[in-house]
This record gives structure tokens, C-alpha cells and sequence, in this order.
């Protein structure tokens, strides 16, 4: 079985040099990062077993879509999983939209949500939630899951689809918005899993999916067999 920490090993060895490996402290790095008219401020850290201290490249995408397509997402309101630095949740806040992040709940990845809205001026709720784990508020709360680059880790799929259906069921017109640049060569399972959950999927974008529960009766659960999917 993959695990995780060997991830993070792996993506963590490109800037590792020799000192870095002589020290468990964590280490923090501040980047300003260009978002379509914003201009936000971001501190990554260095080591996380669940690679929630870097901004991932999907990020860029989802903001894309929903700003594309902002109809969709006005007034709505939204919950981002595994928001890692918060760039996704901090920029969307800045724009309007009614955004509440969540991701594993591990100090370093809390106080780090908490110090990136604090650098740019932006004020939501965070929600330290670990995938599986009884949801802390009111699943009634929310009415879009968004999500970027979180299918890299396999051993949680199931746990995840836990948090999705607990989300996403009993409420019709709930969607996600997911979409991956990384991913792991056994990710497909994620879709697999959704099709198991009743979930059905649809590529609105390249590497960008919109998934939804499955109408009572509807045969054909995807607009896509997983087949098809190219990961
Ligand atoms: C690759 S990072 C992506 C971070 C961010 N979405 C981005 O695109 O910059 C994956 C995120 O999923 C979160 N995650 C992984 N396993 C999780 C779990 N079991 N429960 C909750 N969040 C988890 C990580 O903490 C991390 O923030």
C-alpha cells in the first residue's frame, strides 16, 4: 500500500538540501502569487505528511471555472476540502463568494490557514475536519464542495467518499467541483469508488469534473466510463 509519508518524501526532496535534513523545524518561505486581478501573499511550509504546506498547480483552475461560470456559484455556499494554504478559499473570499475551508486537522495546516488570511486581510471560517470523521457543523451549511488536487491519496479514498456523501446526499442541486493536475497511476480509483457511492461524473474542463449524486432511476451513471478517463 502507498504511504503517504513517502509521498511526502518524494515531493519534498526537491528542495530539500543537506541542511534540511538535519532538522525537524518546521521551515516557512512567503511567495506573493498573481491571481487573475489580486495580488495575494502566501506562506508555504516545508514539511506536511499530507503535502498541505505548497500550493498546487489545480488551484489556478478551479478559480478559472468558477469565475467562468460564476453564475453557478453566486450566492451559493461553498466548501473547500483539503484547502491546504488556503489560496483557493482566501481568493474566492476576496471576489465574494461565500467560502468556508476545511483540511486534515493537524495544527501546522490549521495556524497556516489562519496566518494566510491574516497576511492578505480575508476573514472565513476554517474547519479542521480529518476525511471520515463525524463532519463538525451543520452539513446543511453548505451547498458546492470545491476541491484541488486531493486525489493523490489512495489509502483515504474511502474515507473520503465518506465526508462526499455525507456532503452531498439528500440534496439536490449539491455538486463538487474537483480538479487534479497531480495525480498517483492508481487514482482512477477515486472514480471507481464515486460510481460504488452512487456519485456520477462529468469533465467539464480538461482535468476539471463536476460530480454529482445520481438521480433515483438513472441508469446511466456517468458522462464518462471510467474507461475513458485518462489520468
Ligand atoms: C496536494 S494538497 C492540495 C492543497 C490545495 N488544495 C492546493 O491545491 O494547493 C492535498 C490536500 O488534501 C488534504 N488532505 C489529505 N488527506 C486528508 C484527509 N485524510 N483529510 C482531510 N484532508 C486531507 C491535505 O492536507 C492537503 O491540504
Amino acid at each position: 500500500m502507498f504511504d503517504l509519508s513517502d509521498f511526502a518524501k518524494l515531493t519534498n526532496s526537491d528542495s530539500e538540501d543537506e541542511s534540511d535534513k538535519l532538522t525537524n523545524e518546521q521551515q516557512y518561505e512567503e511567495k506573493q502569487i498573481n491571481v487573475h486581478d489580486e495580488i495575494l501573499t502566501i506562506r508555504e511550509f516545508h514539511f506536511s505528511t499530507t503535502n498541505a504546506g505548497y500550493v498546487w498547480p489545480s488551484t489556478f483552475f478551479i478559480i478559472d471555472y468558477i469565475l467562468k461560470h460564476s453564475e453557478l456559484f453566486k450566492d451559493k455556499r461553498i466548501i473547500e476540502l483539503g484547502s491546504g494554504t488556503g489560496i483557493l478559499s482566501l481568493f474566492l473570499k476576496k471576489k465574494g463568494f461565500n467560502v468556508t475551508s476545511s483540511d486534515i486537522d493537524e495544527k501546522d495546516v490549521t495556524e497556516n490557514n489562519q496566518y494566510n488570511q491574516n497576511l492578505n486581510n480575508v476573514n472565513y471560517d476554517h474547519i479542521p475536519h480529518t476525511w471520515g470523521e463525524k463532519f463538525p457543523e451543520d452539513l446543511n451549511n453548505f451547498d458546492i464542495v470545491i476541491a484541488s488536487d486531493i486525489i493523490l491519496y489512495v489509502a483515504y479514498f474511502e474515507k473520503l467518499m465518506i465526508t462526499l456523501r455525507q456532503l452531498m446526499d439528500n440534496k439536490p442541486g449539491a455538486f463538487m467541483l474537483m480538479s487534479y493536475k497531480r495525480k498517483l497511476y492508481n487514482s482512477k480509483r477515486f472514480f471507481v469508488l464515486l460510481t460504488e457511492n452512487d456519485f456520477e461524473y462529468e469533465m467539464v474542463e480538461s482535468k476539471t469534473w463536476i460530480i454529482r449524486k445520481s438521480q433515483p432511476n438513472t441508469t446511466k451513471r456517468s458522462k464518462e466510463s471510467i474507461d475513458n478517463i485518462v489520468l
